[in-house]
């Protein structure tokens, strides 16, 4: 199923989703649209914190599901704005609670381009586990075109809440010549997969910063005193995303996106002198 980026499948899935008492369950920090599309269909959202190191809390998010029994327990793999995959046998062990009460779990994959493992080889062992990936981390954010892949019994019922022609005949011709050209995307993100490496090494050996590894195109980054960093950067002309006020966890953290070598020289130039 097709939607105006996976935006619209959010959306769209809540929707399907709507029963009274309907919930939606995610770890936090995550994506914020699982929570705005509770909130925008008027069904509850439960944010269940992650570790201080960003892993899946095992134990609050089976407590989480036994608790909500959620129609939709969302999973962003990788995650964003952290940008790390999360443990497989914790993965299995909540979509196995999901399933057992009756509930779908949703796998995120918007940064699969440039993560290291995807879900997608194991999706057909549950029949609630559907898919979702998007164009846009492919490498065409502004033609706005998301999948969501799944059993098709499963798709058929959530296709009823599709506006009929919800995506334009432009977007299906840039997504199919940009498909014809697969091979000029993959090498952009291979090319992102190497500037991620320098980048973390350099971070690595940076006085005052701490990374976390990614499988996005982004960089977490904790410093001293994120507000006047983020400043500092945006003063030499270099903008990030300061989402240290996001989320407790998150205090003091940067998100840094992986640029072309260019950009990622000035940024490291601009993020030492703003520390
Ligand atoms: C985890 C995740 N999922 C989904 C999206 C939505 O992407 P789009 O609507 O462009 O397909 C984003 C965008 O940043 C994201 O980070």
């Amino acid at each position: 199923m097709l939607g105006n980026g996976s935006d619209e499948l959010i959306s769209l899935l809540a929707m399907a989703c709507d029963v009274p008492g309907a919930t939606i369950v995610s770890p936090v920090p995550g994506f914020v649209m699982y929570g705005v599309s509770a909130q925008l269909q008027g069904l509850k959202f439960v944010g269940v914190p992650l570790t201080a190191d960003f892993e899946l809390d095992e134990a609050a998010m089976l407590g989480a599901v036994a608790a909500y029994k959620p129609a939709i327990t969302y999973l962003a793999y990788p995650n964003n704005p952290t940008a790390n995959l999360w443990d497989d046998a914790v993965i299995e062990k909540i979509i196995e609670a999901v399933g057992r009460q009756g509930g779908l779990v949703v796998m995120d994959e918007a940064y699969q381009p440039f993560a290291s493992k995807s879900y997608i080889d194991r999706i057909t062992r549950h029949g609630h586990v559907l898919l979702l990936r998007t164009l846009s981390k492919f490498g065409l954010a502004g033609v706005r075109l998301g999948y969501l892949m799944g059993p098709i019994a499963l798709i058929a019922e959530i296709n009823k809440v599709r506006p009929p022609y919800n995506i334009s005949v432009l977007n299906y011709e840039c997504a199919l010549f940009a498909l014809e050209h697969q091979e000029v995307f993959a090498a952009q993100a291979l090319e992102l997969i190497a500037q991620r490496a320098m980048l973390l090494e350099a971070l690595g050996n940076m006085a005052g910063v701490r990374a976390w590894k990614s499988d996005a195109n982004m960089i977490l980054i904790r410093v001293a005193d994120a507000a006047k960093t983020f400043e500092g950067m945006k003063s030499r002309g270099v903008l990030v995303k300061n989402v240290s006020k996001m989320h407790p966890l998150l205090v003091n953290c940067l998100r840094l996106t992986v640029g072309t070598a260019g950009e990622n020289v000035q940024m490291l130039a601009a993020l030492q002198e703003s520390l």
